[in-house]
């Protein structure tokens, strides 16, 4: 009897052994599938989706025809330039709209990837960022009333003249401007179209802003003209944080392609007739 119950017990200890086994074998097969999934989770990055790494461009979408809203959407040739230079690297552009003169910061501060804006190259902003190879030129312009007393840029500088200028804030615009006459005669706007209100109002007697955004804001705006002599000639590009030549390079590289392609030229044929 005391033999069967051995038998009998030890056939009890070794089913429960093998229940144990079985129940710590699916504990740890949960527990090593869990961080596989987990892993997996963590890892299911937008590519291993199948979706794109995102592109970030800051912008001042109120610059026609760079960048401006139609609908909801940021549309306009650096934003379509911008769109087939992620296309390229192989990610999704997001646009994302701020004052023209937090892009640098932004920029610097990884909040965005690069800056496109209509942005004009320049000595100073060189020693904050790095910029492209060029892709368009711009002109600075003077827009004033139909009549003004201002007919020419020189005449901003004649003897005992005093204009008020009124410019986007951060543009080269206004750091020419500010330069040349001071800044107590230079007010700054958010946006062009403000400045261009302020001067349909009769608060500042000129603005000066780039050459096609004032075409589209003298286009919108009656009783307004541009003078035929330029303010200044410059070159806009896109600026990346600097020492960020990983990307710079291969923004450099799409800039060439889409250049030699021809995108470029059709993208500006699209906005500028
Ligand atoms: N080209 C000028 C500059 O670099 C004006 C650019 C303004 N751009 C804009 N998206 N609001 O200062």
């Amino acid at each position: 009897m005391k033999k069967y119950l051995a038998v009998f017990m030890a056939l009890v200890l070794a089913l429960s052994c093998m229940m144990i086994f079985t129940a710590c074998d699916g504990a740890s097969e949960k527990e090593t599938e869990a961080p596989t999934n987990a892993a997996t989770e963590a890892g299911t990055t937008a590519e291993a989706n199948g979706e794109k790494p995102v592109l970030k461009m800051g912008t001042n979408a109120y610059f026609q025809p760079y960048e401006f809203y139609q609908g909801e959407e940021i549309v306009g040739i650096d934003a379509e330039i911008a769109a087939a230079i992620a296309e390229k690297l192989g990610m999704t552009l997001e646009i994302v709209d701020m004052e023209f003169d937090s892009i640098l910061t932004a920029v610097n501060q990884d909040s965005v990837d690069f800056g496109m804006a209509g942005m004009t190259i320049t000595e100073d902003r060189l020693l904050e960022v790095d910029f492209s190879i060029s892709y368009a030129n711009g002109v600075q312009s003077i827009i004033v009333p139909e009549g003004s007393p201002i007919t020419c840029a020189d005449d901003l500088y004649a003897e005992g003249a005093s204009y008020k200028v009124g410019v986007q804030l951060g543009t080269t615009g206004d750091i020419y401007a500010t330069d040349d006459f001071g800044k107590e005669n230079v007010t700054t706007y958010s946006n062009g179209n403000e400045a261009v209100m302020a001067l349909a109002g009769g608060s500042v007697d000129c603005v000066i802003i780039d050459n096609e955004p004032a075409k589209a804001l003298v286009a919108a705006n009656s009783g307004l003209k541009i003078l035929e002599t330029a303010y200044a000639n410059e070159d806009y590009a896109i600026c990346v944080k600097k020492g960020n030549s990983e990307l710079l390079d291969k923004i450099n590289v799409a800039i060439m392609e889409l250049t030699e392609d021809g995108t470029i030229a059709a993208i500006v044929a699209k906005y500028i007739k």
